[in-house]
């Protein structure tokens, strides 16, 4: 591997070797963010859609397969005023419109982790064209968690387990995992809240068992590479025993 692509990864030594198969991220800070620099809501936002780009390039070039971030929860979707969510949702149609090809060219897989049947029909186009982008040579899986919790996404897989009409002496963990939004993917191994708050508020539930969690005050738009970059090299200084 070159050292042009791991800018940040030779000074800090991280291992390629022991670089974890899955990060999640809960992007939380952007309203602070927007505030401390004198800005509206939305432009912390999208100061955090552009930071997030640099994230997921990162961690393509560095050999992270699977990269989740929550982007729109049940509860944001719900709560947060009309026009907040107009901005996000802009935001996700801007991003999809303008990289579809870039990611595709460069191996970026996009995954929605949610419900996103309830969203009005230009986002649900541009989420389904983006969707259905095939790839010759996929570096890395980007989920986007999107009108997502937790709880839901259980509730969701028993409703489909019984539909299904599966027997009660079939359903086991591997059963339960396969129904999630994260189907096929690994759990993460590391989650991580920039933003200030000490809370997992309701993401991945089923998948977080084993994960190390790493927070920090850095609010999310400023939450760089090279903040990444120290994440990883504490989750490689981490002992792992997995209930051992
Ligand atoms: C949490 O910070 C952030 C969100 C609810 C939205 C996250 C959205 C983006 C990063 C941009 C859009 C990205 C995509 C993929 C559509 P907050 O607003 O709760 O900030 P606060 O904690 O400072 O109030």
């Amino acid at each position: 591997m070159k050292n042009n692509i791991l800018p940040f990864v030779t000074k800090l030594k991280i291992d390629p070797e022991k670089l974890p198969k899955h990060i999640a991220i809960i992007m939380d800070g952007n309203r602070r963010w927007a505030v401390k620099n004198g800005l509206p809501v939305n432009e912390g936002h999208k100061a955090g859609a552009d930071n997030l780009q640099n994230i997921v390039n990162y961690c393509r070039d560095i050999g992270i397969k699977n990269i989740t971030v929550y982007a729109l929860s049940t509860e944001n979707w719900r709560k947060r005023s009309a026009q907040e969510v107009k901005g996000i949702f802009n935001l996700l149609i801007h991003i999809v419109k303008t990289k579809r090809l870039e990611y595709q060219k460069s191996g970026i897989r996009f995954f929605v982790l949610g419900n996103f049947q309830a969203f009005p029909l230009k986002v649900k186009h541009a989420i389904k064209k983006i969707l259905n982008t095939v790839l010759d040579n996929e570096r890395i899986k980007f989920n986007v968690a999107l009108n997502y919790g937790g709880r839901d996404e259980i509730v969701n897989a028993i409703q489909n387990i019984i539909k299904d009409e599966i027997k009660p002496s079939e359903v086991n963990e591997e059963l339960v995992s396969k129904y999630l939004y994260t189907t096929g993917q690994p759990d993460p191994d590391l989650i991580i809240r920039p933003g200030g708050e000490f809370r997992l508020s309701n993401f991945l539930l089923w998948q977080m068992s084993y994960a190390e969690l790493f927070f920090t005050d850095i609010l999310w738009p400023d939450f760089t590479p090279k903040e990444l970059e120290k994440a990883i090299y504490w989750y490689q200084q981490r002992d792992r025993r997995m209930g051992r």
